[in-house]
């Protein structure tokens, strides 16, 4: 069938199975020529199981990975292949991509596809560690999701402010116009949920799973991802709902390392640059600072995407040993570019002069639409998107 982009709101419904390819080539051929050029100097795992693995920061890691490092990865993904006239989702076609690249240039790539917060993925992917690969020495955990089932309870995560309501700028990404927006604050019951569904609960039953079934291999190191942001975007973010999740997050990283400590496993917090996936599109206001933060930060020559950014965290943030380069409170800061503060004093000059009228101006809307697009696999150079494609 011809595949074109469905979008509604901030979510497109169809996904392009040769672009989606295109793309996760174009990451691999990053990593492997920043290999070939001697970048990579950092953590040397053998077998890394990748929570998260098809879409945004857990697919770079996996590609930064297998590519710097020459690691057999294990991926979990929650996707669907195409049914009727529905195409399959974009991580799908992503992980049906990097699989085809890997096993041709002979690394180990599986992927388990169900509900990362189950004991019955957590089981199926223990079993796969036991007579694929034994042991695991690395966990990456980039989990992004809106709900989780524990029991017959489902948790949703809100993006809410705590304590007062907030009122800034927002783009409204379905007709591209800049407004004012009002988030409300979440209750504590939704602060609670966006806890469990978002912060570090499930990540340590991870790791508690895996060292109680005996595959994560001692000195073994994991990582779970985070954002901080600049002040303007702090009550929506850093001090809202999901800021709850993500110092929760932080906390579970101390504590997994202090309890493994004889095992010397070691657990790690990435706080990560801003980029358009399908995760923060979702959030108000942060795609207009995304925006303007991309317009300033490819002007300074700075502009990263997941992949340029995991690479970054594998090949130099993490070392050999599994010690990492860390911030005062123990965070790797891969935000180092985006919080310079140059770049964060244009971004807020920019922040505070934009209007409607002068927003195309003021941002770079493009390239956040192409990136949005891109990661449905559409508007990539080279693919013939008039042609017929099996989904
Ligand atoms: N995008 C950003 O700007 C940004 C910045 C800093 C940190 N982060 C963090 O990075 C992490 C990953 O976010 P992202 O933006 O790459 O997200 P994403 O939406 O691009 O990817 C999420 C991944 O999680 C998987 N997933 C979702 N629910 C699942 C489930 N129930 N079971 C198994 N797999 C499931 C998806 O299949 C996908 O592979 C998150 O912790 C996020 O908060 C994101």
């Amino acid at each position: 069938m011809v595949v074109k982009p469905k979008v509604r709101g901030f979510i497109c419904t169809t996904a392009h199975p040769i672009g989606c390819d295109a793309v996760v080539k174009r990451e691999i051929d990053y990593a492997k020529a920043q290999t070939a050029a001697g970048k990579y100097n950092g953590i040397k795992p053998k077998k890394v199981l990748v929570i998260g693995s098809s879409m945004g920061y857990g697919l770079a890691s996996r590609i930064a990975l297998a590519y710097g490092a020459g690691a057999a990865t294990l991926g979990v993904m929650f996707d669907r292949p195409a049914s009727g006239n529905k195409t399959g989702t974009s991580g799908w076609y992503n992980t049906q991509a990097f699989e085809k690249y890997a096993h041709a240039d002979g690394l180990y790539a599986k992927t388990v596809n169900g509900d990362a917060y189950s004991d019955e993925c957590k089981k199926e992917v223990i079993d796969l560690i036991k007579s694929d690969l034994g042991k695991v020495d690395m966990v990456v955990y980039s989990l992004a999701a809106p709900r989780r089932t524990v029991g017959d309870v489902t948790y949703s995560s809100v993006l809410k402010t705590t304590g007062a309501p907030y009122t800034n700028k927002t783009i409204d990404l379905r007709n591209n116009t800049v407004s004012e927006v009002t988030i409300e604050p979440a209750t504590e019951e939704e602060i609670t949920a966006t806890v469990k569904v978002m912060g570090g609960e499930d990540w340590e039953a991870w790791i508690d799973a895996l060292k109680a079934a005996d595959v994560l291999e001692d000195g073994a190191v994991t990582v779970a991802y985070s954002y901080i942001g600049p002040k303007i975007t702090h009550p929506m973010y850093f001090e809202g709902s999901i800021g709850r999740a993500k110092a929760h997050l932080f906390e579970t990283s101390k504590r997994i390392t202090e309890k493994y400590a004889k095992e010397g496993i070691k657990a790690y917090i990435s706080v990560n640059k801003a980029l358009v996936t399908q995760s923060s599109a979702a959030i108000p206001i942060v795609p207009l600072y995304i925006s303007i933060l991309y317009k300033v930060m490819k002007e300074h020559n700075l502009h990263e995407g997941c992949i340029e950014q995991m690479y970054r965290l594998f090949a130099e943030k993490l070392t050999e040993n599994g010690a990492a380069e860390t911030d005062g409170e123990g965070r790797i800061r891969l935000d180092d570019w985006e919080m310079k503060p140059e770049i964060q004093d244009e971004v807020t000059k920019l922040w505070n002069d934009l209007n409607a009228d002068n927003f195309k101006q003021y941002t770079d809307i493009d390239g956040y639409w192409s990136d949005f697009y891109e990661l449905f696999g559409f508007g990539v150079e080279g693919v013939d998107y008039e042609a017929d494609v099996e989904v």
